[in-house]
């Protein structure tokens, strides 16, 4: 991966190499942040580089943000200012990746959420697939429980939390899959380690709920209303059991990195066909038509960063370079 060369950084855009943080950071040492990834898509025809949903993945990134009691000085709008000012700076002219951070700097010994400086970070770089095998994953079943949400606010994209979804990755990967499904304490199915999950069942697309321990994801609600409104197949949100998934035709997993990827099997076990189905490849046409602004219905979840003109906010976030910390 090419490292940024810029960042958001304390307020203002730095070069990358001083955006630094200290080994005493409490976000570093105790997992006290949140984050947000957000992709940007660039189109070609019209010469613009599409950032996909920013205000709604800044105002969870400000959720998550005051979960951890953190208040930040900056508004959904402010932080797509700052991002689309990065992103000129960085001259991104293809698909890239966006990466806010919101931590908790301070050099201090002590677990706690209180009494603490929060501070924030953006950095933006080209970025291509996240998984190698989108038109065709295997996945596994975890033996790893994902976070209830009296452990870790699971709703929210809470640094500490990415633990569980790296014990479920590397294990999944180590055993020979793709990717993880991971069950929440129920024993219901949550979602992947990094991205949310669907399945079509009877001529009908399912997901679990958001009070089923899962991240409340931005391409997971764009997939329920393009679903609904342009495939016009149903939607239903209700917990899954496991052995659905075996009885599914199709299956899929959804994020800003994965974007939409087929699972064709797990464990072992073809789902449908073994092979992507029609729900999923429709979708995945119409998704990536709608990420690079192609459809004039969607454009307005598509920011256009080179024709918008919102100046970098001017406030400073969390402490000034002469605070103590
Ligand atoms: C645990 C988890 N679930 C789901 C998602 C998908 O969320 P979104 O579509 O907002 O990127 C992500 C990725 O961001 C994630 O980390």
């Amino acid at each position: 991966m090419a490292l940024p060369r810029h960042a958001f950084f304390r307020g203002r855009i730095v070069p990358y190499s001083e955006a630094k943080v200290s080994v005493l950071t409490h976000a570093l040492n105790y997992g006290t942040g949140c984050f947000a990834g957000i992709r940007g898509y660039w189109n070609a025809e019209e010469q613009e580089l599409f950032v996909f949903r920013p205000l709604d993945h800044f105002r969870r990134f400000l959720e998550s943000a005051k979960l951890l009691d953190m208040t930040l000085p900056y508004t959904p709008a402010d932080l797509t200012g700052a991002l689309v000012s990065l992103m000129r700076t960085e001259l991104l002219r293809e698909d890239c990746y966006a990466r806010p951070l919101a931590f908790y700097g301070d050099e201090a010994i002590g677990v706690r959420l209180h009494n603490l400086t929060p501070e924030v970070s953006i950095v933006a770089m080209p970025y291509g697939r996240y998984m190698e095998n989108e038109e065709g994953v295997h996945a596994t079943i975890s033996s790893w429980r994902r976070v209830d949400d009296n452990m870790i606010p699971a709703r929210g994209k809470i640094t500490g939390s990415y633990v569980n979804s790296a014990f479920a990755k590397t294990d999944a990967q180590r055993a020979g899959f793709d990717e993880a499904i991971v069950l929440n304490h129920d024993g219901h199915v949550a979602e992947g380690s990094a991205e949310n999950f669907f399945l079509v069942r009877n001529g009908a697309l399912l997901t679990p709920p958001v009070t089923d321990n899962v991240l409340e994801g931005i391409t997971r609600r764009t997939i329920l209303e393009l679903v609904h409104d342009v495939l016009g197949v149903p939607v239903v949100e209700r917990s899954i059991d496991r052995t659905e998934i075996p009885l599914a035709d199709e299956a899929f997993f959804c994020g800003t990195g994965v974007q939409i990827a087929a699972i064709t099997r797990v464990d072992h076990r073809p789902i449908g066909s073994g092979r992507m189905g029609p729900i999923v490849a429709a979708l995945r046409e119409l998704f990536f038509d709608v990420v690079r602004g192609k459809r004039a219905e969607y454009r307005g979840w598509c920011h256009a960063v080179y024709a918008d003109a919102t100046p970098i906010p001017a406030r400073e976030s969390g402490r000034s370079a002469g605070s103590p910390g």
